[in-house]
């Protein structure tokens, strides 16, 4: 179905994205955003709501024609960010120092649109789940993970699951997927450094950590220059460094921090294996020790072959071949759809937001005009996949 199928459905859903970003919440604390989801899809007449999945994740089940077909997961993130808005428009946040930063308001609010017109029409095989997820934005565990390890997926017998996020920079009514990795991973590493402190003007009665550290930051950039292949994406970067307070003191010992990106699952042990043995191998040819802590945060998103020409269909079908870049460039930011990706095979696509501010700035806002894009793949998908 084509774009113009979906567009009366854009009215109503700039109505709720509008209340959504004057009303933005953080993190698990989603209260009236739940509130607000819960009763939209109540009054669409749906089977099934469940509340309260990872404090304030909802999953609604709409049934097809034969409830006996598999059913397809349609994911949704809802929390909003702690930036300070500006209020440069009619619907900008009511609270100060909170807002809809990264779009989530307009995502709830084409799945909503897409909840009405699904359980309307169910013209559709199996079943859909909707799934609007809370936390996507803070660390662990976040709310992608924490739905998954509530059960979700078997509780309601999702097979496949799709994610969708919008992107400033794509024109509005263009789409953007890959397929295999989408979205780098995350995992960050803090090191403490344990030299011996002393004075600044007698260096030879100490084991400086902070020429150490040094060290250790520039040792840290070869991994990535000489010990990967250079077709193979990684970051590492040092981000965090704490040493003395004094100009005249050398401390006992330096506190860095920093965060590894990549899109090929292996490199995440290679380098949390080697930033250990680099750093420690530094620090210990400087006579210090080393503690090191490395957490594994968000997986690689992964899209699958099948799900991504499913999600090409859809999008195709909506808007025409031509609008949907189906080699589009992976992004080194992380996504905790990947937790439901790893879960399920599926797909996360990209949707053109237009030249607006980018995403986590200030000035950002959600493109209304891509509202009925949104909601158009969804069904479009829905019914491919689901195929009555
Ligand atoms: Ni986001």
């Amino acid at each position: 179905m084509r774009i113009e199928a979906f567009r009366n459905l854009q009215h109503e859903a700039v109505v709720w994205r509008h209340y959504l970003h004057e009303n933005p919440e953080l993190d698990y604390r989603m209260h009236n955003t739940a509130r607000f989801v819960i009763e939209k899809l109540a009054s669409f007449g749906i089977d099934r709501i469940e509340t309260g999945i990872a404090e304030a994740g909802i999953v609604a089940l709409i049934q097809g024609e034969d409830g006996n077909q598999p059913t397809i997961g349609l994911r949704a993130d809802m929390d909003a960010l702690p930036i300070l808005e500006v209020p440069n428009k009619r619907w900008s946040s009511n609270i100060p120092g909170k807002m809809h930063a990264c779009g989530h308001d307009g995502h709830i609010a084409m799945l909503l649109g897409a909840a009405k017109y699904l359980a309307n029409t169910r013209n559709f095989k199996g079943s859909v789940a909707l799934i609007f997820q809370p936390a996507e934005e803070v660390g662990l565990p976040s709310g992608g993970l924490r739905m998954v390890q509530e059960g979700i997926m078997d509780r309601f017998g999702i097979h496949q699951v799709f994610g969708m996020h919008n992107l400033p920079g794509i024109e509005v009514g263009k789409f953007g997927i890959c397929d295999g990795p989408i979205m780098a991973s995350q995992d960050d590493f803090d090191i403490v450094v344990k030299g011996r402190g002393g004075h600044a003007a007698a260096p030879h009665q100490a084991i400086d950590p902070v020429v150490i550290a040094a060290h250790i930051i520039v040792g840290l950039q070869t991994l990535v220059s000489r010990n990967t292949n250079p077709m193979e994406p990684l970051a590492i970067s040092v981000t965090k460094l704490k040493a003395a307070e004094a100009y005249n003191v050398i401390p006992d010992q330096v506190e860095m921090g920093g965060t590894v990106r990549t899109l090929v699952p292996g490199l995440r042990e290679f380098a949390e294996r080697q930033i250990l043995a680099t750093a420690q191998g530094i620090a210990r040819g400087f006579g210090a020790d080393l503690d090191l802590k490395h957490r594994r945060a968000v997986p690689v998103t992964f899209n699958d072959t099948n799900g991504t020409n499913l999600a090409i269909k859809a999008a195709s079908n909506l808007v025409g071949p031509a609008s949907v870049d189906v080699k589009i460039k992976p992004r080194m930011g992380s996504e905790d759809f990947a937790y439901m990706l790893e879960a399920r095979p599926g797909a996360f696509i990209f949707l053109g937001n237009g030249a607006t501010a980018g995403l986590h700035h200030p000035a950002y806002d959600f493109n209304d005009e891509a509202l009925p894009f949104g909601i158009g793949y969804w069904v479009n998908l829905v019914e491919i996949v689901l195929a009555a």
